[in-house]
């Protein structure tokens, strides 16, 4: 049950229920991203003032050190999920390894793993455009009570348990989803408290937005590069229009609510993508299939991936289910005039 206005909080206890394996341990987790989520709003909301509050490197007026956003959302999300001793594992696209925690209990009993990427876009905090955050839920497959290992983090896209992100846009919202569909919640920031906004979100099934960066254009595979070129043609509802924000988070949110496409492909610059495949692709791939959209790499479902590697690197093609498909028949049909 969902009504428009419902608060997160309640929403998370009235839909416990709907949960696998319902033990609230899944809805405890939720509510201390929902936290997380305001601390770092609040912060990433004062990005602004920074030559008056002081800059990264400076130290603040308690003796603290001021940090860059990235690495203070990143110890933000860390710290809740760990003090409140919610999960067994994180992992960062900001940190060099998993961080295991209670390993030496033998009696904790959490189940679940986050993989998180803190801050979305960074590059775009400096100049006042949104950025976001992005989180991918599992449960461990080694056996609880136990120190969690690599085998709990490289578990394909569709084992996820829950997946969102939130975008710190002209408002802040938390989307995500369980499996059930995808809910959003717009953030009241008078009184700290997340309201459903818009629930069951849907990427239309066809849109008219495409989003890549075109400066890398020359460095394309040819599949990309002929797509791109039919999103220009004038024939039919095209051309298309083009928007790129350079946050991931901003543009899959937008390409959502209008119906649209994003790209981020391999190029001879970068030749695996550039997109995390745990702490990005996933996420946004469980949360595009759950809105009825679509996640591929080119030719193949990207939750369907077997990780090897916690930062490995893939390209990234989202969004509105007929225009994923028809940039995979470039792609396919790229490959075959190839081969
Ligand atoms: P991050 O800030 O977490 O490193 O991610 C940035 C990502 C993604 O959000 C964005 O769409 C893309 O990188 C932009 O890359 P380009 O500047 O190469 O277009
Ligand atoms: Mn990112
Ligand atoms: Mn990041």
């Amino acid at each position: 049950m969902s009504r428009k206005n419902q608060t997160l909080g309640e929403f998370i206890i009235e839909n416990q229920q709907a949960f696998k394996y319902s033990s609230g341990e899944l809805s405890r987790l939720i509510n201390s991203i929902r936290l997380a989520a305001k601390v770092v709003n609040h912060e990433v909301n004062k990005a602004g003032l920074v030559d008056i509050l002081g800059a990264a490197g400076d130290t603040n007026i308690q003796g603290e050190d001021q940090q860059k956003l990235d690495v203070y959302a990143n110890k933000k999300f860390i710290q809740t999920l760990t003090k409140r001793n919610i999960v067994c594992g994180i992992a960062s696209e900001e940190e060099d390894d998993f961080i295991a925690i209670n390993s030496q209990d033998e009696n904790h009993g959490n189940k679940y793993i986050v993989l998180i990427d803190p801050l979305d876009g960074s590059s775009n905090i400096d100049v006042n455009v949104s950025v976001g955050t992005i989180f991918s839920i599992y449960r461990r497959v080694t056996p609880v009570g136990t120190a969690v290992t690599i085998e709990d983090f490289l578990q394909k896209g569709s084992q996820q348990v829950a997946a969102g992100y939130i975008v710190y846009g002209t408002s802040t919202m938390i989307v995500y989803t369980t499996g059930h569909g995808v809910n959003g919640f717009t953030l009241n920031p008078a009184i700290g408290t997340f309201y459903l906004s818009h629930p069951n979100m849907e990427f239309p099934a066809d849109g008219k937005i495409y989003s890549v960066n075109e400066g890398n254009y020359i460095h394309f595979p040819q599949g990309i590069k002929s797509y791109i070129k039919y999103c220009q043609m004038e024939e039919g509802d095209r051309p298309y229009t083009s928007r790129y924000i350079g946050s991931l988070v901003s543009d899959f949110h937008r390409n959502m609510i209008k119906g649209g496409i994003y790209i981020y492909p391999k190029s001879s610059k970068n030749y695996e993508g550039k997109l995390r495949l745990l702490y990005e692709c996933n996420p946004m791939a469980f949360i595009a299939e759950q809105a009825k959209g679509k996640a591929s790499d080119g030719f193949n479902r990207i939750m369907d991936i077997e990780p090897t590697e916690l930062h490995q690197r893939v390209p990234f093609i989202c969004g509105s289910r007929n225009m994923v498909d028809k940039a995979e028949e470039f792609m396919r049909n790229a490959r075959t005039l190839n081969s």
